[in-house]
Formats: C-alpha cells, structure tokens, sequence
C-alpha cells in the first residue's frame, strides 16, 4: 500500500513539482507518524524540497495540500502541520482494499525485483575443539535472522560457516587426541560417544599450557602443523575425525536453536589452505605487496598507529605462515570469483571490527574482488553481560556454555508452562517449554539493538508481558484458540474486511507495514526492527481484540471481517516469528 501511495502521490505532484523548478523528487517518502493522530502517514516532501523550489516551507506544504486534498479516492483527510509536514489520513477503503489485496496472497513479502542480489552470509563460525559459549550464540543467531530476511525478500542467499579449523590449535589437539582416537578405534569404540567435545577442549587447554611451559612441546606442536600442511594423510584423518567429533555437538546446539546450518555451509580456514598462496601472488601483483621485516605486508593511508607511522596490514608472516587476515582474503576471491556473491555479510562481535576493516580495505585497494561494485558489510554486536554489568560467566570464572544455558532456559520455561497451563499433557507441557525456553533466548538477544551490550536476564526473556518471545507466541496461540473455540479452521478462513471500529483499522494499517519492516532488516542488517515490529502488531491485536467482540459480535460481516483480520495476524505473527527461527505454538 505504501509503495502504491508513493508513486501516487509522485505521479499527482509531477506537475507541481516541475513548475517549481525541482527535477529529482523520486526520494520522497511518507513515514508512519509516531502518534497517530498525526495521520496515517506523514510526508516531509514540503520539507525536504522547499530549497530547491526556492518557496517556504509551509507554503510550498499548502499547495501540495491543496492537490492532494482534491484525491478523495484516496484521502479522508490532508492538512499542514508544524513547519511543513503534511499529514495524510486515509480514506477507509484504500486501506480496506489494499488489505484484502495483501490476505489473498499466498506470499506476504514483496518480492525483490530481478532476482535480487546474490548475498554470501558468514555467521556462527565456530572453532574446532571448542565448546560454544555464549560469545558465538549472538553470531549464530543474528547471522540466521539476516540470511532468513534477505531470502525471504527474494534474493539467493548461501550461508558460510567460516570455522577455525586450520592452524597451529588443531595440530595441538591432534597430537593429544591421537593416542585416544587409536584406544578407541582399537576397542571397536563409538568415537564421536566416547571423545566427546568437552574432552577434545580438555585437551587443547593442557596442550596449549604444556606449550607455554615446555619447549619440547611446543616443538612436536610445530612438527604436527608441518605435517598437517604438508597434507600428510595420517594427519588429515586425524583432523578430519576430531573436526567431526566437534561438529557433532555444535549440530545438536544448531538444532536445538532452529538454525539453518548444514555440514554443506561449512566452508572454514582449512578450505582455503591450497589458496592463500595464490592469494598473495595476486595482491602482488597490484604492486601493493612490501616486505617489512621479513613479512609480506600492505600499508594504506587510512590505517596509521598512534604516533602517525603507518599500519601494516601483515598477509604472510615472516616464517611464511598465513594469518587470520589471509584466509579471510582468500576467502573473499572464492566468495565473489566463485560463488558470485554480491553482497557480502560478516556477522561477528565488534572486537572484529578493525579487522574487517582492513580485510575490505586491503580487498578494495589490491583489485581481488572478482567487481568492484561487490558489497563488503561487518555486521558487529555487542557483549552478553550477567546482572552485575560484566560480560556473563559463571560462578567460577569461565566462559558459559551456551548448551548449559539453553538446557536452563528450558527448565525454567516448563515452571511458567506449569503454571500458566497447568491442564496440558506432560508431552505438550514439555514441548511448549522447550520453544518458550529456546525461544526467550534468542528473542533476547534478537530485539536488542544488537551493537549494544545487553544483560542476560531469565526472568526478564520468560516473562509474559513486555517485548518478549513468550508473549508473542502467547499472542498467536490466543489467537489460535478463539478459531478452536469457534470450530473454525483458521487456515481455510475466509472473509472480506471492513473497518467498523478504528482498532481494526491500526491493525490492518499495521499488518500492512510487515513486509516493509522484513525490507527494513535486510537493508539495515538490524533484526531488532522486526521484533519492534512484531511487539507492536501483538499490541494492536491486544487493543483489537478488547474493543472489537468477535465470536458474540452480532453483525455477521463484521464478526467474519474480525475473524479474517485475527487470522491474518496470525498468519503474519508466525511468519515473523519464522523469520527469527522461533517457533509459534498454537496452544501454550
Ligand atoms: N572463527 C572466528 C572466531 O570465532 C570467527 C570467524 C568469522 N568469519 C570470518 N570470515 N573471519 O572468532
């Protein structure tokens, strides 16, 4: 509706416009004003323009106010306001027949013209032998709402999970695990039941500390690398059975959050290792590769230390190893070169973000991009914080594992199920607790402005009221349950709406503004403004479904239109709730 009313209000204007002498007025816009008594929409055309046609504000609003009023198709109302806003209420049956138009569709997002843009999202990418802790649940669940939302807009959209699998860390786990995985094998031993990932991170942290301390160690360390970079078959069985063993619990985590990770998304360090030579070759030849202390380096004016003296971005490191910063060069030629992305998306904390910086610098400045027009986009977030104001950890000190705080997040929701519900069948109250649980915690992290460092609360996620997943799965089972009570499938339910009462109006208006808030995700990579906008939507349902009588209503066209403006609520409630890989139950 709002694009139509756009391009309506762009094609009214044309004339006036041009006698003004303004030639590019295709950014205007209308935005929903924050109090609605301002209109259903507001334009700062007037505003916006005012210099370029050389008039004053409100002079130049009373003439654009004095077209649109004549619009009685489309407007109830048009007046000045303030400065030079232009409020514009809509006629009812624009905003009747624009719904209608949008519930007969069996896709509720407007669809990207052209096939959209081929879009590379690298998100949760964890690393081997180490547990996940709360610092990859941000990266995994933010990253999966992103690549959701551009996917749903239409655009091609392929996940990497870019692991740390490479490197010195694996060497070191592969040397302590060996004689294990050999004790096991030999007994006929299930591996992946009996080298369990804890143990595997067991054994990195004592390799890794035997290594500080002793020079002998951290020799055979060095050896194994070696080996493993020399692709000793030996040592690649060994790296790809420990791979596996700490895959596997990453994979229930991934299922347990609803995350769509698959083993074919997985695309880490180790892939690249036959490329980051090649990688280097090419950043030479651009004439930008220097040699600085026997490391292979590009400077750029736009990265200087404190005292001036330029940053080198270091490529191979003096002992011809690759770094970090390496994998992720390589790793941007296959993205664009060889999976065409046009567009391509980081989501890590903000620590990273020097890094990234660099990284699409140097990508830029040396041409390895397969186009220059290619997207480079670090999508940074902050620290998940425990109630005193520090990043979270437990009682002793250490990093919270993410499957222990899902596990508690669960128990604690079967308490509110049980309280709350106590009729339903153990199964279901189980099963209710597990999607309220998960749910709540990603909802959590999901509806905060994700550069802001937030504190993890139970209490606050599972409560029933307020911005929380609870209370947006609770709006859609209710409404689910006024369809059960009635008899009615709420799938097949159909009718014409029609505004009767202004609550059925705010919510039809903002049914409508879904789909832009799905658009609204993509462009700003912020995944808060859909659960901004799915809070409000459960809100106007709430202050619908009190003033509005829908089953005792006695008018049947309009007790129907009720039903078909429920049921599209909840139609687009699940659809949101998708969107952020949470599920809507239909009862709770
Ligand atoms: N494995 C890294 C970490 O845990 C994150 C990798 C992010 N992606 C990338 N292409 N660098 O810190």
């Amino acid at each position: 509706m709002k694009k139509r009313l756009i391009s309506h209000i762009h094609q009214r204007l044309a004339e006036l416009f041009t006698r003004f002498g303004i030639e590019d007025y295709s950014f205007i816009d209308v935005q929903v004003p924050p109090d609605k008594a301002n209109g259903d929409f507001s334009l700062n055309a007037a505003l916006k323009l005012a210099k370029a046609a050389k008039c004053a504000p409100q002079k130049l609003a009373a003439e654009i106010v004095a077209l649109l009023e004549t619009e009685k198709d489309w407007f109830s109302r048009v007046e000045v306001a303030g400065p030079g806003f232009i409020n514009l209420y809509l006629a009812n049956h624009v905003i009747e027949n624009s719904f209608n138009e949008l519930a007969e569709q069996t896709v509720i997002i407007d669809q990207v013209p052209s096939g959209g843009e081929k879009t590379v999202v690298d998100y949760s990418s964890v690393n081997i032998a180490k547990q996940m802790h709360v610092g990859h649940l941000r990266s995994t669940v933010i990253g999966d709402v992103l690549a959701r939302s551009i996917e749903a807009l239409g655009h091609p959209v392929v996940r990497q999970n870019h692991l740390g699998d490479w490197g010195l860390p694996m060497a070191m786990v592969i040397w302590k695990a060996e004689p294990e995985i050999a004790a096991i094998e030999e007994r006929g031993g299930d591996l992946t039941a009996e080298l369990t990932l804890p143990r595997l991170e067991e054994l990195y942290k004592s390799v890794s500390a035997e290594c500080k301390e002793n020079p002998a160690s951290a020799a055979v360390c060095h050896d194994y690398l070696v080996r493993l970079q020399q692709g000793d078959q030996a040592m690649l069985d060994l790296w790809h059975k420990i791979t596996r063993i700490s895959m596997a619990e990453v994979y229930r985590i991934y299922r347990l959050l609803d995350v769509k990770l698959a083993e074919e998304n997985e695309c880490g360090e180790s892939f690249y290792r036959d490329m980051l030579a090649d990688t280097v070759a090419e950043i030479n030849k651009s004439g930008k590769l220097v040699e600085s202390q026997g490391a292979q380096c590009v400077f750029l004016d736009e990265f200087k230390g404190k005292d001036g003296s330029p940053l080198p971005v270091i490529v191979q490191k003096s002992d011809g190893g690759f770094n970090y910063g390496t994998f992720d060069l390589a790793a941007l030629r296959y993205r664009t070169a060889t999976l065409g992305g046009q567009r391509i998306i980081y989501v890590t904390d903000a620590r990273q973000a020097l890094h990234f910086k660099q990284i699409f610098a140097v990508a830029r400045a040396t041409g390895i991009l397969a186009s220059p027009e290619v997207k480079l986009e670090h999508v940074p977030f902050g620290s998940i914080l425990g109630e005193d104001n520090k990043p979270l950890k437990t009682r002793s000190g250490e990093n919270v594992k993410l499957a222990d705080l899902l596990s508690e997040a669960v128990e604690r929701a079967y308490q509110v199920v049980n309280e709350k519900n106590p009729g339903l069948s153990e199964e279901q109250k189980r099963q209710v607790a597990q999607t309220v649980g998960i749910g709540a915690v990603k909802y959590a992290d999901l509806s905060q402005n994700r550069n802001n460092d937030y504190v993890f609360s139970f209490d606050r996620m599972l409560a029933l009221n307020g911005n929380t997943a609870p209370y947006l799965q609770y709006a859609h089972a209710r409404i689910c349950s006024i369809f059960r009570r009635a008899g009615l499938n709420i799938e097949e339910f159909k009718a014409v709406a029609v505004i009767s009462q202004d609550e059925e109006r705010d919510l039809m208006i903002r049914l409508m503004e879904f789909s832009p808030s799905v658009a609204a995700v993509a462009n700003e990579l912020r995944p808060h403004i859909l659960c901004n906008y799915l809070y409000e939507l459960a809100a106007s349902f709430s202050a619908f479904y009190d003033k509005c009588p829908m089953l005792s209503c006695e008018d049947e066209k309009i007790k129907a239109s009720r039903l078909m403006i429920s049921s599209f609520t909840r139609r687009t409630l699940a659809k949101g709730l998708e969107l952020l890989g949470i599920s809507a139950p239909r009862e709770m």
